[in-house]
């Protein structure tokens, strides 16, 4: 067995966790992102990040994934070092994830079946068209949609949508499955059906679970544990009782959905609204 490279191994306080972030640095160009951040995901637990839109919440899971690569700082998962492998390497390792981008997005072109085999087809060399199905219709049966098979995205609603996502992210089995936004756009039913499905598959399959959300109701629902980003820190970490009570008046502004001093006076020097009304006629000759 070839020995892992000793500079490969995860720092010795974190082999706790599934996946470890250390000091994790991203710039786009003077942009500073995300902060030396260091983070450590637990196996089996759900992990909620939140934060205000553009604070970096989906940066940082795509550095899970190495989507993105760090400038300074590096990932681990399961002990080893993944922020700098290379595409062959990454693509394999990948196949232990599952994920559900912001917007879910579902080849509009393709079937619900052909949807939710994508990513065996990407991986796999595929022998038995039999077991194949049996597999989608599992995984359908799972997130509830029995018999979906043959549906095209245009012909499912928005949750609906969501699901076969779901089913598309859990096809290989995944130890670990990362949600951005996975709530957004539905109504609070809708929603909720989310959650729940969220919480099932993380007791069913017992994976680890990382959600990216502004949707407190869902948090505080699924949450093991939220993390709140701002200004490319980490400026709360605990569980949902802990962040509820947290004083700090950033978090209570965002998980009671106010808006800050800060935002309010931009807006308040900003034109008025009738400044920026053109009518028809202010363009004719
Ligand atoms: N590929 C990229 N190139 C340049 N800048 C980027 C890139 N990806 C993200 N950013 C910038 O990084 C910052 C964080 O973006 P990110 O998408 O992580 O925000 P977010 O917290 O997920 O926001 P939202 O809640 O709106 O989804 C933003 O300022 C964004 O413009
Ligand atoms: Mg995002």
């Amino acid at each position: 067995m070839v020995k892992e490279d000793e500079n490969n191994q995860a720092p010795e306080t974190s082999s706790n966790g599934l996946l470890v972030v250390k000091n994790l640095t991203k710039r786009f160009g003077t942009n500073v992102v995300l902060d030396n951040v260091s983070l450590t995901i637990e196996k089996g637990k759900t992990t909620i990040v939140i934060g205000p839109s553009g604070c970096g919440k989906t940066v940082l899971i795509k550095h899970l994934l190495v989507l993105l690569r760090p400038n300074s700082g590096e990932v681990y998962f399961k002990n080893r070092r993944i922020d700098n492998l290379g595409e062959n390497e990454l693509n394999r390792l990948r196949t232990h994830y599952g994920f559900l981008f912001q917007g879910g997005a579902l080849f509009d072109s393709l079937s619900v079946f052909e949807n939710i085999i994508f990513p065996i087809k990407q991986h796999c060399e595929i022998t038995s068209w039999g077991q194949v199905e049996e597999l989608v219709k599992a995984k359908l049966a799972m997130v509830g949609l029995d018999g979906f098979q043959n549906y095209y995205p245009a012909q499912l609603s928005g949750g609906q949508r969501k699901r076969v996502a779901l089913a598309r992210a859990i096809a290989l089995s995944p130890e670990v499955i990362l949600y951005d936004e996975p709530t957004t756009g539905l109504d609070p039913v809708r929603g909720d059906v989310i959650s729940e499905l969220i919480m099932k598959l993380q007791r069913e399959l017992g994976v680890t679970t990382v959600v990216v959300t502004h949707d407190m109701t869902s948090a505080y629902k699924i949450a093991d544990r939220i993390i709140m980003l701002h200004n490319g820190k980490i400026i709360a970490d605990g569980d949902a009782e802990h962040i509820r009570n947290y004083p700090h008046p950033v978090v209570q502004q965002f998980i009671n959905g106010q808006v800050s001093e800060d935002d309010l006076a931009v807006l308040r020097m900003s034109g008025t609204i009738s400044q920026a009304q053109f009518l028809p006629r202010d363009f004719e000759q």
